[in-house]
């Protein structure tokens, strides 16, 4: 991790995509090791799963379910893989991932490019191969300790006839397998997918995730976009608390354009990092208000420091993820957040996370 003011240069001298690549690559080939010992501070209990801290990675950095152990070893709380379709698909053509590194920014029109569910669950049920990790399994097991909690994000195919029923295709495949399923309506890259937002295509889309999950103890969260009007979020909330789900991801990339630097400014698809910082925050107080707390919510969207990860807390998240952030600033980046959180809430005299949850809402 102290290399990484040398990795840098190098991954930034490749494209985007590319790099990407080159580091999953890279940490295939390290041992999953053991992720931090969890701190009771940190620890943190949302949706019937206990989180040993409230920093995860948020979706798209893993889609495949290739690394998401030595992710964990990096000191995420908690990582979601995905988003993930029923059927294997290809995703938009190529380049569709820009570093937009004056702006400390990424956007993104990749179209849910993945192997599809059934590779995915191979992976998460597949047994570590190495020597090393085989043992470190079993004494995991022996001490009653799992490698970590894992979300599963779900999308629908591109070319899918019936969209609600590729989530419910989705949710069968994973159920058993996660600690929680993501129902992900808010790519900007699927078109028409946000549509799914929408009062009552959202109701039945619910309705139906509640449905297939049965008696499976899975938690539900559905994730939201940045870009929703005053009326859509009323709606939205009601919806969720009305069908029971578990929890909100607030949100994904926004479509807007506030003011950037970089060249790649004009690129069409979904912009994430620093610039969506504070369209995430106005939208995770919106619905901590049109929740009035009684759904979790999962903050996303421009967070790069325990500060960050700290004022999102306050204003109302049980939980945050990240990603963009982590290309600028490295692998050590969720235990940095970690540690500076703990600072802060020493400082405010909360006992632990859950303390300072929807404070300053
Ligand atoms: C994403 N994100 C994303 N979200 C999702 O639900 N499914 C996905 O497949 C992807 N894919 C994806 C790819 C890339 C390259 C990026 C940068 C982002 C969105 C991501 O999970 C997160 O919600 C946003 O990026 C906002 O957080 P950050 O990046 O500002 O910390």
């Amino acid at each position: 991790m102290a290399l990484y003011p040398l990795f840098r240069p190098l991954a930034f001298a490749l494209d985007a995509e590319r790099a990407h690549r080159w580091t999953v690559g890279m940490l295939k080939r390290l041992p999953a090791g053991h992720p931090p010992r969890p701190d009771p501070v940190l620890a943190i209990d949302v949706a019937g799963i206990h989180f040993p801290n409230p920093v995860g990675l948020a979706a798209g950095f893993d889609k495949d379910a290739e690394v998401f152990r030595q992710l964990l070893r990096f000191g995420f709380g908690f990582v979601e893989i995905g988003t993930l379709t029923p059927r294997p698909q290809a995703g938009n053509p190529r380049p569709r991932l820009f570093r937009l590194v004056e702006d400390e920014a990424v956007i993104n029109r990749m179209g849910f490019n993945n192997q599809g569910v059934a590779a995915a669950r191979i992976r998460l049920t597949a047994p570590r191969r190495r020597l090393f990790e085989t043992v470190r399994g079993t004494i995991d097991k022996l001490q009653c300790r799992r490698p970590g909690i894992v979300g599963v994000n779900l999308g629908a195919n591109k070319d899918s006839l019936d969209r609600i029923a590729d989530y419910v295709a989705g949710m069968k495949v994973m159920l058993g397998v996660a600690n929680y399923l993501t129902i992900n309506i808010s790519s900007p890259n699927t078109p028409g997918l946000r549509g799914l937002q929408d009062k009552g295509a959202l109701d039945e889309l619910l309705a139906a995730a509640i449905e297939t999950r049965g008696r499976d103890r899975s938690s539900i969260f559905l994730k939201v976009a940045p870009d929703l009007e005053a009326r859509a979020i009323e709606d939205i909330a009601a919806v969720a608390l009305g069908r029971g789900i578990d929890g909100l991801i607030v949100g994904n990339t926004t479509t807007s354009r506030p003011p950037l630097r970089s060249r790649h400014r004009d690129q069409a698809g979904g912009l994430s990092g620093a610039p969506l910082k504070p369209l995430a925050l106005e939208r995770l107080r919106d619905f901590r208000k049109a929740t009035g707390g009684q759904l979790p919510l999962i903050a996303a969207g421009g967070i790069a420091s325990g500060m960050d990860a700290y004022e999102r807390i306050r204003a109302g998240a049980s939980l945050v993820q990240l990603y963009s952030a982590l290309v600028y600033r490295g692998p050590g980046l969720a235990k940095a957040v970690n540690k500076e959180l703990k600072r802060l809430l020493a400082q405010d005299g909360f006992a632990n996370v859950a303390e300072a949850v929807g404070t300053a809402a």
